[in-house]
């Protein structure tokens, strides 16, 4: 914790009166460590910086918060571990506080990504320009209100599938609840548009990128359900989860119903780009 060091996980840290834990009104960032190393750090602390920008918090101290990541992970020897970095307002009387939590990377994905997940598209009563053009409802920010969230990935779970697909009034496919989709439709890998007000995921930049370095063409835009429902293949990505093959939405098979090359080529790409240099 910012100005206090490593602490005890069980160590309680926020007042009763924290912002984040009154309203949810707090940022946060969540990411992978790969052997010690925290991927894309720098991008991370910087979404952060701008989510509280949004969020009328005080200007996270970037440069204390990425000490406490080494800190924190200094401790640790080098793990796998799945890291937050959170920022609150304190009880508004400018007591920010900065935290860094390290925690497991929880099983079972490698064997979720070798079957492929299911996937209940769930609809956001919001039209696909209305979010962005929408500053109060928070587009593209990671606050710590991530109730709905939860929420839509319980209901997904209740409708037999692992995680929910969230569309626009209109059918628009969006995002997921903790990750970002894809899919890949003659030989073109699609993803939504960050206009869309989704979130900008590292991972999904991440992707971009390797893709186009391996010559895969990528276009970013606005894509009804049924475009995604009839893809060859689709799959979504997050600093956590990284590429998860989608053989199911709705009930009903994508493409051959098995995960596709393109997920895989995908998930080579990111542990390639994560792969500790030297
Ligand atoms: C709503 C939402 N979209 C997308 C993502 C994926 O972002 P990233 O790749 O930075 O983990 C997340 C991650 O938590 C998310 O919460």
């Amino acid at each position: 914790m910012l100005g206090r060091g490593v602490v005890d996980p069980a160590t309680p840290l926020l007042r009763a009166d924290d912002e984040a834990v009154l309203r949810g009104r707090a940022a946060f960032e969540t990411l992978r460590v790969y052997a010690g190393v925290p991927f894309r750090v720098d991008l991370h602390l910087r979404r952060l910086a701008e989510s509280a920008r949004v969020l009328e918090l005080p200007p996270p101290d970037t440069a204390a918060l990425a000490e406490l990541v080494a800190e924190a992970l200094g401790s640790l020897g080098r793990p796998d571990a799945v890291m937050r970095v959170v920022w609150t307002p304190g009880s508004g009387d400018g007591g920010s506080i900065g935290f860094v939590l390290v925690t497991p990377v929880p099983a079972g994905f490698d064997e979720m990504r070798a079957r492929g997940i299911a996937l209940a598209s769930l609809q956001l009563a919001i039209g696909a320009a209305t979010r962005s053009r929408s500053p109060w409802l928070l587009p593209g920010v990671k606050s710590t209100s991530y109730a709905v969230n939860m929420a839509a990935q319980a209901e997904a779970r209740r409708r037999g599938a692992d995680d929910a697909l969230f569309l626009s009034l209109e059918d628009i496919a969006l995002e997921c609840p903790t990750s970002n989709v894809w899919f890949v439709e003659g030989g073109v890998l699609h993803t939504p548009a960050l206009d869309l007000g989704i979130l900008a995921g590292v991972t999904r930049e991440t992707l971009l990128a390797a893709a186009r370095d391996a010559g895969i063409h990528v276009e970013e835009g606005e894509y009804p359900r049924d475009r995604l429902a009839a893809a060859g293949e689709a799959f979504t990505s997050s600093s956590v989860r990284e590429v998860m093959p989608v053989v199911r939405l709705d009930g009903a098979q994508v493409g051959d119903g098995r995960p596709g090359p393109v997920a895989a080529q995908m998930q080579a790409a990111l542990r390639a780009a994560v792969a500790p240099r030297g």
